[in-house]
């Protein structure tokens, strides 16, 4: 490709080592004007297009709020200068063409669905951030090598069709068209109806998939700009985290029934209380994740149903549903195997029938070696404090890491409070993420000046 260097105008050959040398991502010469009050005013916009009044933000999948916030950022990438695509699922590219166009992307992008009375950053950040910093590095003169991309993740919050990711999933091919066909919104409307509609969608739930549908070929690194979502960075004044590690959760939904009765005539010993089974087990939970060896495995059972839940009467039926995570995926599967047969041990013993169920069990994700050094790299080049950390909660990234090289780039935010309205990250953290994200791309996706020195 001749362009990068017509461009640079390079004539002489100590002109082009020159430019080349300025260039170089290697160097502090990538100086890049990124404006965080800009980039807030631009969150502040997005979250606009909510079904609550701000700060609040409420935005569900393809509802007529989330259709303003696409077009929103859609406008925000054309802004940019980037080549807009849209997938079938609903996933939208920004594009930042390379002068090696065949070559796999360096791709980053974040989620702009939001849980109810959740806040302006969470996923956003990851979205108008990456068109900042893709805007930020083409006005700097920047040619990469490899394309550049940002992704709009389609529905990363499970709030329409109780299943996370969807995007992520279909892109890393984990996603089961009869899993999603059997998903119904609280109207009784399919996925792929709610996508159609929007404007998305496909003939059949297969080639829906297919369509969003990428391979490792296709992608070079994937990097996602987030807000930490836990108070460390904030608590240790460290203004960037490196993530290493992502959690993932298993979820698994325990029921046990028994024959209920008067409280007062069914005499202790006859009675086969389900409540108390459920009670042990949540009380073995505790103990699974204490005793499992590490301050990264967390198990929580948070949701009970208790039936017919009256004073007066022995408790029938209890449903229990255990969150377990782990960035070890033997350590919490070992986790889940374990709450599985206490369960059916404390059944035994109580005279209750039970039945286990997994909801849902995703692998654990870690970090590429690369893209965590590249990020690092990024980040002593600008001079700002950082450390490396685990993700407790989960993200896009944890489906991208399936078919791209991973890792993730936290900012602190206020009191690690998200998913509330008072979500909140300064103008600086923001600019100084969104600097990161910049040059860390920049790293993954070489110069295009240096590759045509190197030939
Ligand atoms: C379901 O229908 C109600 C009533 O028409 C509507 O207000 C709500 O937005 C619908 N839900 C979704 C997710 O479209
Ligand atoms: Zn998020």
């Amino acid at each position: 490709m001749a362009a990068p260097c017509a461009r640079r105008g390079a004539g002489a050959p100590w002109a082009l080592l020159v430019l080349a040398l300025l260039a170089s991502p290697l160097a502090a010469a990538l100086k890049l004007d990124i404006d965080g009050q800009a980039i807030v005013d631009q969150l502040l916009h997005l979250a606009t297009y909510s079904d609550d009044p701000n700060p609040a933000v409420t935005r569900i999948l393809f509802t007529e709020n989330d259709m303003k916030a696409r077009g929103y950022i859609k406008q925000l990438m054309a802004e940019a200068g980037l080549t807009i695509r849209e997938d079938t699922m609903g996933d939208i590219y920004g594009v930042l063409p390379g002068a090696n166009p065949g070559a796999a992307s360096v791709s980053t992008g974040s989620h702009c669905d939001a849980i109810p009375l959740a806040g302006a950053y969470d996923g956003t950040l990851g979205v108008v951030g990456g068109i900042a910093a893709l805007r930020a590095l083409k006005e700097a003169g920047f040619v990469p090598a490899k394309p550049l991309e940002v992704v709009m993740f389609t529905s990363e919050e499970p709030t329409r069709f109780a299943l996370s990711c969807s995007g992520s999933r279909a892109m890393a091919g984990v996603l089961d068209a009869g899993y999603l066909d059997s998903r119904r919104d609280e109207n009784g409307t399919s996925y792929l109806a709610a996508a159609t509609a929007a404007g998305y969608g496909a003939a059949t739930y297969g080639e829906m998939l297919q369509g969003a549908r990428r391979t490792p070929a296709d992608l070079a690194a994937f990097v996602e700009l987030h807000i930490e979502q836990g108070p460390l960075l904030e608590k240790e004044g460290t203004q960037i985290g490196i993530v290493t590690a992502i959690a993932a959760p298993a979820a698994l939904r325990v029921s046990f029934s028994g024959d209920g009765g008067h409280a007062g005539a069914q005499l202790m010993p006859w009675r086969n209380d389900a409540s108390l089974a459920a009670a042990e087990l949540a009380l073995f939970v505790e103990h699974a994740a204490l005793s499992a060896g590490s301050w990264d495995t967390v198990a929580t059972a948070g949701y009970w149903d208790i039936k017919p839940n009256a004073v007066n009467s022995v408790p029938r039926e209890a449903v229990l549903e255990i969150d377990v995570r782990d960035i070890d995926r033997e350590r919490r599967d070992g986790g889940v195997g374990s709450i599985r047969e206490e369960a059916a041990k404390i059944a035994q013993r109580r005279k209750v029938r039970h039945s286990v169920d997994i909801i849902n069990q995703d692998p654990p994700a870690t970090s590429a070696p690369a893209v965590v050094a590249a990020a690092a790299a990024a980040v002593s080049e600008l001079g700002y404090s950082s450390k490396r950390m685990v993700s407790r909660a989960y993200h896009d990234s944890l489906f991208m890491a399936q078919i791209a090289p991973t890792a993730m780039i936290f900012i602190p935010c206020r009191n690690g409070w998200s998913h509330r309205p008072d979500e909140y990250a300064s103008p600086a953290d923001i600019a100084r993420g969104v600097q990161v994200l910049a040059h860390t791309m920049a790293r993954l996706a070489g110069d295009a000046a240096d590759a045509k020195q190197e030939l």
